[in-house]
């Protein structure tokens, strides 16, 4: 809090203040806006109009021009003049956009996934943006869920480490090209049952602490200046007005001084959850939470004033609430310069600028999963002829959903990229369409005359990009039934196949798998995608990422995720292809996963040997290490993401049968070995006990290094 704000705090009026914690689309702002505030869809909000250029934040404007637009009509209108802080949902990039979060969390590279919010907000901050809503951390178990396309998976600790990497890339030294990050949704937004948008979500304290709240901590500790609540309810109450998650937890436990923002008319939606009787409850309950900033509803507008004058809420509250926007206003810039790093030539200049594309291809190569190769791929770049099939293989609409200023037009499909390595060799043919009730088959046969009369085909499934993202949830988890028939056909005339999947979420493509004779996961891969997509076809990179989130076999096993505890009666893996009656099992399907988290495949091979452990006792203070020599016995230079994990092997309350507690991406030469070490400290063995302490429990700890969440343990240790 410094002097300044404090003393625009002090010259500010009481409406002033209240109208200072409301937040409005920017589209209210702009000449000729749709957003009218007074007959348009904003009027059931009930603002004064003459207050409404007084609001102290703007959510979702893209573009510098509009930027300056909004902001200076903003200021000709406000009475108060101070400055707008405008927001948007910059999530996986700007205008280039990189792969969804999802993908970018399998590179399991930290470094990367700094550098891309890095290029993100430099390209946001010259449209003017000050905040992005990003990083969203919910873990995530269910792939019904449509927005796990916009989490790091369903591991506590590389969420944390992805949500730590990515706030600092967009908020570095809050300088010019950086802008404030909110962490969100907080809490536990990815439990919602069956997989359903903002369904209940209904957790026990431990659940929360041990999965779910981690990765918000980490954005917390990593600086991140604002966080946003979620839609959902825990424990009963929504999170935007709960107090034991905002203040208990947020604010007390961890010291979160930072500006909340509650999501979209989430204020108001206590009243339709049924948890507050009016808007003057909801308002109430928000403010005694500690929830800041009211993102485009009323409640506060309309009713802080009357509950300071019954007592019920302190001016203190309010001020607090204010100083803390002031504050980040006044750290961003925004106080000395409203049109803040906005620059409509550096932003031309920028955004799409050769160097940016270049990340963004890094990023969709390595984010890549290879999921199945029967020794298809790669393919050599001398074959004559090459078809190139599919709903999904000809399209720029493979950026995901949250696209920002990224367009379709702008993104390089499958098709653009395999046409700059290989030329007129390659060819097109739809196949079929992406819709996923579609059955039409009149576009089989030209596909499958054009498999038939290629070396070999790139086939490109999946799921429309509309398929994934806030509310697109899905019951069906495989492919559509018309994307089989094409590839049975295909097949049929040629053997020399190689599905490339889009996908915003795991799949149950068993049945892909047991059929494509090489699969290629490209998630959603953004702008450059077909470049990434083609150069991993033919060779020119090599495949390094691996699943977060595990691809159940049948959408019946979800949630199946690796971190699981053991139960009672559990079945032992060599008996996974039976039914053993009375083990924790189903009848017709293994408890497996198709692919298990940390799983991907690469076009050479690496092998670990001499696996050791420094010590077999631990003590409080003592660091342990593990390490493992890792070679590259294939025919490519490639990347290689080495896993660490433990088990704590009995705990006063039920322990995982195991926990990803450190990764590192390695690059190596053909032949090459690098020996890989992990540290082992006390920290990284504390859970949360019976008494719902954070402790390290004394007793044996197994340790597991390998290439994915499979791998056996290999020593063990005592804590003493
Ligand atoms: C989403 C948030 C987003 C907000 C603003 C909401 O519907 O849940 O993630 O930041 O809209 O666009």
């Amino acid at each position: 809090m410094s002097k300044r704000t404090k003393e625009i705090l002090s010259n500010m009026t009481l409406e002033q203040k209240i109208y200072h914690l409301e937040q409005l689309p920017t589209a209210t702002f702009l000449t000729g806006g749709t957003y009218d505030i007074v007959t348009g869809p904003e009027s059931k909000l009930k603002l004064k109009k003459d207050m409404i250029y007084d609001v102290g934040t703007t959510l979702n404007l893209v573009g510098a021009e509009t930027m300056i637009d909004a902001t200076s009509n903003y200021l000709n209108g406000s009475k108060y003049k101070i400055p707008l802080m405008i927001m948007q949902d910059v999530i996986h990039g700007h205008r280039t956009l990189y792969p969804i979060n999802l993908g970018v969390a399998a590179s399991f590279d930290r470094g990367l996934a700094k550098e891309l919010a890095q290029m993100a907000a430099k390209e946001a901050a010259l449209d003017g943006m000050s905040v992005t809503f990003a990083p969203m951390v919910d873990l995530v178990r269910d792939p019904r869920w449509g927005r796990v396309m916009e989490s790091s998976g369903e591991d506590p600790y590389l969420n944390g480490e992805m949500a730590k990497a990515t706030v600092e890339g967009y908020q570095g030294d809050m300088g010019k090209y950086n802008i404030a990050a909110c962490v969100k949704h907080f809490a536990a937004y990815g439990a919602a049952e069956a997989g359903r948008d903002y369904n209940t979500v209904d957790i026990s304290e431990r659940t929360l602490r041990e999965y779910y709240l981690p990765a918000y901590k980490s954005a917390v500790d990593a600086g991140v200046k604002m966080l946003m609540t979620a839609f959902n309810i825990v424990d009963g109450v929504p999170c935007v007005g709960n107090k034991h998650l905002v203040k208990d937890i947020l604010r007390d436990e961890w010291g979160f001084d930072g500006v909340v923002i509650s999501d979209y008319s989430a204020f108001e939606e206590q009243v339709t959850h049924g948890s507050c009787e009016d808007k003057k409850e909801a308002a109430y309950n928000a403010m005694m939470a500690g929830c800041d900033i009211e993102m485009v509803s009323s409640c506060y507008a309309e009713y802080l004033e009357e509950l300071i004058n019954e007592g019920k809420i302190t001016m203190e509250q309010v001020d607090k609430s204010v100083l803390r926007i002031l504050d980040l206003k006044e750290e961003l810039g925004v106080l000395d310069n409203p049109y803040r790093s906005v620059d409509v030539e550096e932003s031309k200049r920028v955004q799409l600028c050769p160097e940016h594309r270049a990340l963004a291809r890094r990023a969709a190569e390595e984010s890549a999963v290879l999921l199945k190769n029967d020794n298809i791929l790669p393919f050599s770049k001398d074959v004559s002829s090459v078809a190139l099939i599919g709903p999904l293989g000809a399209t720029g609409e493979i950026h995901g959903t949250w696209h920002c200023g990224g367009k379709a037009s702008e993104t390089i499909s499958v098709f653009d990229g395999m046409k700059s390595i290989l030329g007129d060799k390659v060819k097109y043919a739809q196949g079929c369409y992406a819709e996923y009730d579609s059955e039409d088959t009149s576009l089989l046969d030209e596909a499958v005359e054009l498999a038939k009369n290629s070396q070999c085909v790139v086939l490109c499934l999946g799921e429309k990009q509309e398929y994934s993202g806030e509310s697109y949830c899905r019951t069906d988890l495989e492919l559509p039934q018309i994307q089989y028939k094409l590839l049975d056909r295909i097949l049929e005339v040629n053997k020399n196949v190689a599905v490339v999947l889009f996908t915003g979420r795991p799949l149950a493509i068993s049945r892909l798998d047991k059929t494509a004779p090489a699969i290629l996961n490209m998630w959603m891969p953004g702008t450059e995608g077909g470049n990434a997509c083609a150069s991993l076809l033919f060779g020119d990179s090599v495949p390094s990422g691996k699943i977060t989130m595990t691809f159940p076999r049948t959408l019946g096993q979800c949630p199946i995720y690796y971190n699981h505890y053991t139960t009672g009666r559990p079945k032992a893996q060599e008996d996974d292809e039976k039914f053993v009656r009375f083990t924790s099992c189903y009848l017709d399907v293994p408890n497996s996963p198709l692919y298990p988290f940390g799983y991907g495949l690469s076009y050479t091979s690496f092998e670990y040997s001499d696996l050791t452990l420094s010590n077999n006792t631990m003590n409080r203070t003592d660091t342990l290490v593990a390490s493992v020599k890792v070679k590259n016995t294939g025919k490519y230079k490639a990347k290689e993401a080495v896993q660490l994990y433990i088990r704590d092997v009995k705990g006063s309350c039920v322990r995982p049968v195991k926990e990803l507690k450190g990764f590192e991406k390695i690059t190596l030469d053909v032949g090459e070995e690098k020996t890989v070490s992990f540290e082992i400290t006390e920290q990284m063995l504390k859970y949360w006990n019976r008494d719902l302490e954070f402790v390290a429990e004394k007793g044996e700890f197994q340790v597991f290094i390998g290439k994915d969440s499979t791998c056996k343990p290999f020593a063990s240790f005592m804590l003493v």
